[in-house]
């Protein structure tokens, strides 16, 4: 080789060292820019990991970061309300450059994904006027999810999704350099465009017109685990359900046939938490150690994180009083070896429909999916559904509004027999209300920042679970007493 390099005219041979050294230089450029992973940025705190931690999920879920800057400032008439993204009901603190359950890493640019805190962080206030109290491993029960999943992708399909758009409001915020300027333009602006416009068809059914909507606080999870995970096609089931707590999580036990998410539907807590994190990532991890890492620390932190105490007063001896009644109508199984087991629906008889979007089919094939990637857990309950697990009561003051379904606004409301329990109210306030323990749900100003729930609908019945309904008025008020102390 470098004999007949030696052999050809000098002309030749400074032409060939200028193109290869051309090529390294655009070669070491397209990787520095497109491809380089950068370290993720590391956290002492593990409040602080869990809100803006990397799980990885930037790779392949990520957009990129100046794209995801200007979006609402363009497309701000296809946001829900006024104030950006936390029109959609994510928190963002003080200070923060990104809303809770946000990252942001550099893999050749700056790319934004999520993590579980922006599902698992709940938000109260105690009146109207005062600041959030935010509670990560809580439930976002304001995040409208299925209004953020449409405004990307009805951006992506807007004109405006143009260089031309997008180019002068990305120079207005970033000072970028001539070469990251004809990335944002020439590759970066149309990839993603495209990207997200391929996501539509997986998307396909949370524009249909015959379901209603989620609402603030839920997503269709086992729909979402089987369009992108396992991509079979459209089917017409239908499931929303509450974001769930996850604190706590080392009182699921395995040995005693414990079962997670709403419907029992997998093993483990180790289990939930891989099939979370993939969904999240949207593809096979590229470092498996790394991703296991994520996991392994995950895991510890939520099965030892306490649920929070109820932030008001209690009284006691009312308290003391609704602990009999407790033992009484409950306890079977809420505080019993039925806890964190599935109870039969005709024991239970709410709504059936979360129950029905997911099967032992659907289990069965998203297990292989994880197997192939050589990823170990106990996985998906391979065993037709057939009710719901009676779950652990820990911190349920903050769980609002209860149910798999998010269909009854307050614990008083669950004690009311279901004919008398609201039928319409609106969820994803943040006002808190100690009296009836959940939150406000009427109002102007509930009507304002929430989205209506209307029980007639589709998936949304409040029926069922009329357990301690026969009560006393006065027993109902004792038993909602001490339920704010567990
Ligand atoms: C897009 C919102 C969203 C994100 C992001 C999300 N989750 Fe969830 N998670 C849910 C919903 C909704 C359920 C309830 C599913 C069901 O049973 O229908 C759930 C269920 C769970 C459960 C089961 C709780 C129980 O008591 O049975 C655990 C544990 C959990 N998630 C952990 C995680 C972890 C860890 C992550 C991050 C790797 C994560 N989730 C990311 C929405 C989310
Ligand atoms: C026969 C078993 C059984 C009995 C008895 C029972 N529950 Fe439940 N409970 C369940 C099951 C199962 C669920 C989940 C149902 C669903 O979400 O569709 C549940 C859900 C709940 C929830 C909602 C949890 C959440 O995260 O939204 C609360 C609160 C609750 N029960 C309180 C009570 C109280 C108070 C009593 C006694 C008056 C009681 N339960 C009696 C089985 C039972």
């Amino acid at each position: 080789m470098i004999k007949i390099f030696r052999r050809l005219p000098r002309w030749l041979q400074l032409t060939g060292i200028v193109l290869l050294t051309l090529a390294v230089v655009v070669g070491y450029i397209g990787w520095d820019r497109f491809l380089r992973v950068y370290p993720e940025q590391q956290f002492d705190d593990p409040v602080e990991r869990f809100k803006y931690g990397s799980i990885g999920a930037e790779q392949d879920a990520g957009i990129p970061y100046w794209i995801f800057y200007v979006l609402p400032r363009v497309f701000a008439d296809k946001l829900p309300g006024p104030g950006g993204y936390a029109s959609f009901g994510v928190a963002w603190e003080p200070g923060k450059e990104l809303p809770i359950g946000f990252t942001k890493r550099r893999i050749g640019f700056d790319r934004v994904a999520n993590n579980c805190a922006v599902c698992h962080t709940a938000s109260y206030r105690t009146q109207h006027n005062a600041s959030p109290v935010l509670v990560p491993t809580g439930p976002n029960h304001t995040l409208d999810l299925e209004a953020f999943f449409r405004f990307l992708v009805d951006c992506a399909k807007d004109p405006r999704f143009h260089p031309d758009t997008l180019m002068p409001e990305i120079n207005l915020a970033a000072d970028l350099d001539w070469i990251d300027r004809l990335a944002y333009r020439y590759l970066i602006i149309p990839i993603t465009r495209k990207r997200l416009i391929e996501r539509e068809q997986q998307f396909e059914w949370i524009y249909r017109h015959d379901f209603p909507e989620w609402g603030r606080g839920r997503d269709d999870a086992m729909n979402l685990t089987k369009y992108f995970m396992i991509r079979w096609p459209m089917d017409d089931s239908f499931g929303p359900t509450d974001m769930p707590s996850i604190w706590n999580l080392g009182k699921y036990r395995h040995e005693l046939d414990h079962r997670m998410n709403f419907a029992g539907d997998s093993h483990d807590a180790y289990s939930v938490i891989i099939d979370s994190a993939l969904g999240l990532m949207g593809a096979e991890p590229k470092d498996k150690d790394d991703f296991l890492g994520h996991i392994d620390w995950l895991h510890d932190y939520l099965s030892n994180k306490p649920a929070p105490n109820y932030p008001f007063e209690i009284d006691q001896a009312k308290a003391a009083h609704g602990a009999r009644l407790f033992t009484q109508h409950c306890a079977a199984c809420h505080t019993s070896e039925r806890t964190g087991t599935i109870i039969p629906l005709a024991e239970i008889g709410t709504d059936r429909e979360r129950m029905d979007t997911w099967n032992e089919k659907a289990a069965a094939e998203a297990n292989r999916v994880v197997e192939d990637m050589d990823i170990e857990r106990r996985g998906l309950v391979e065993a037709p559904m057939s009710g719901y697990v009676a779950q652990f009561l820990d911190g349920i003051w903050l769980r609002a509004p209860y149910l798999h379904n998010g269909s009854v606004p307050t614990l008083h409301d669950l004690l009311l027999p279901p004919a008398e329990r609201p039928q319409q109210f609106y969820r994803g306030y943040d006002v808190y209300d100690p009296g009836r323990v959940g939150y406000v749900t009427s109002g102007a100003e509930a009507q304002r920042a929430g989205t209506l729930h209307d029980t007639s609908e589709r998936a949304n019945s409040a029926q069922g679970h009329d357990f301690g309904t026969a009560l006393a008025d006065d027993e109902r008020w004792a038993l909602v007493e001490y339920l704010k102390t567990l």
